[in-house]
């Protein structure tokens, strides 16, 4: 039988990861973070499961993706806050679909307010420096905000969001010292949210103070830690990813033949090959070769030469490898399978990218 070329999404891992987050943050509420294609677990399924969890708010990037989450089923009974605009967007989309614009500016919140959008957050920025508001802009936003409130009071701000840049606790302290600035400025122009929500995945568990009313949680809740030294495991999480692909061939090498391209790898001894099929063009990155390794059955066999778009080599020798068989790239380490967060060490970078860059064109199934 032939192994599976795709992702597998362990739905009672993300279940059980949103139980396990919401019982540490607790009093505090979740925000499932479901941006990017669910962390390149698939945005609807990954919503579904949480949902299913006892999510009442997920979190987007943009519209669309809210949109998107829409048209596959989720209904207007789940919030979903949306906080990355493109210029020219159309706020009439987020009224349409009932989907929450955490809005950065005076004319982002006037053009929600104009499409008839019922609630917004505002969204500061404390410290990242990327979309919300900047302090010197929080007198005319707060004062816009106050005046539509006591308007007709189409739109009313139902949130005070910012963003951290997990710099050091200190660094977070003080973005949440600049929340509470925001916080106060509302307040003096007669608004009172009733949402606060700041941290991620990292301060939600390691900056309690920084709860406030509600994490917006991404990263662990598919399972995974955000900090360097401390695992899934430790932080009582499932890994929720597991990426395995089928042996399309073997190949035989001789000692001292080069192996894909540029040949930067040669076989040191008489040895045979396994090819699987995914490449840099479904995310995995050309550098991943001499560095990571695969699993098949219970052995774990090095993958070598560059990474091509379609395909990587595996170093077999002499095992009991056939073509149909399934090597698993990365899973769940409690399970025996590799870790994402050696692959993403490989290459210098984090888990995050690892699974958020798992193109679309890679097959996704939920067990
Ligand atoms: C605004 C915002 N909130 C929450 C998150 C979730 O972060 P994490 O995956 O670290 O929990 C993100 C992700 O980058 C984000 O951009």
């Amino acid at each position: 039988m032939s192994g599976y070329t795709g992702i597998t999404v362990d739905r009672e891992a993300l279940i059980a990861n949103y139980a396990t987050v919401a019982a540490q943050v607790a009093p505090s509420g979740v925000i499932a973070v479901v941006k990017a294609n669910g962390y390149g677990h698939g945005a609807a399924e990954a919503a579904q499961a949480f949902v299913d969890a006892g999510a009442e708010w997920l979190g987007v990037a943009d519209i669309d993706e809210g949109v998107a989450l829409r048209h596959a089923g989720i209904d207007e009974g789940v919030r979903i806050l949306a906080w990355l605009h493109a210029p020219d967007e159309d706020f009439r989309r987020a009224a349409q679909y009932g989907i929450t614009p955490a809005v950065s500016s005076v004319s982002q919140l006037s053009a929600a307010a104009d499409s008839e959008v019922p609630a917004v957050h505002v969204c500061v920025d404390t410290g990242l420096s990327r979309n919300g508001a900047v302090e010197s802009e929080w007198p005319e936003l707060f004062e816009t905000a106050g005046r539509l409130a006591r308007g007709s009071g189409r739109t009313r701000v139902e949130g005070l969001m910012s963003h951290l840049s997990n710099a050091s606790r200190a660094d977070d302290l003080d973005q949440d010292a600049a929340l509470q600035r925001a916080l106060d400025g509302l307040a003096a122009n007669g608004i009172v949210p009733d949402m606060v929500h700041l941290a991620a995945s990292a301060a939600s568990i390691a900056v309690p103070e920084t709860r406030r009313d509600a994490a917006r949680v991404g990263l662990a809740l598919y399972g995974l830690s955000p900090f360097a030294d401390r695992t899934s495991a430790d932080l009582g999480l499932r890994p929720a990813m597991r990426v395995t692909a089928s042996v399309l061939r073997t190949v035989p090498v001789r000692a001292g033949d080069g192996v894909s391209y540029g040949y930067t790898w040669r076989a040191p001894a008489d040895t045979r090959l396994a090819v699987i099929g995914l490449g840099y063009a479904d995310g995995f990155d050309r550098d991943f070769g001499n560095r990571v390794s695969v699993r098949i059955g219970d052995r774990t066999f090095p993958v070598v030469g560059r990474v091509a778009m379609n395909a990587m080599h595996v170093d077999i020798g002499d095992a009991e490898v056939h073509v149909g068989d399934e090597a698993v790239l990365w899973g769940d380490p409690a399970n025996g399978d590799p870790a994402v967060e050696d692959w993403a060490a490989a290459v210098g970078t984090i888990n995050y990218e690892v699974v958020a860059r798992v193109g679309r064109s890679v097959e996704r199934r939920t067990s």
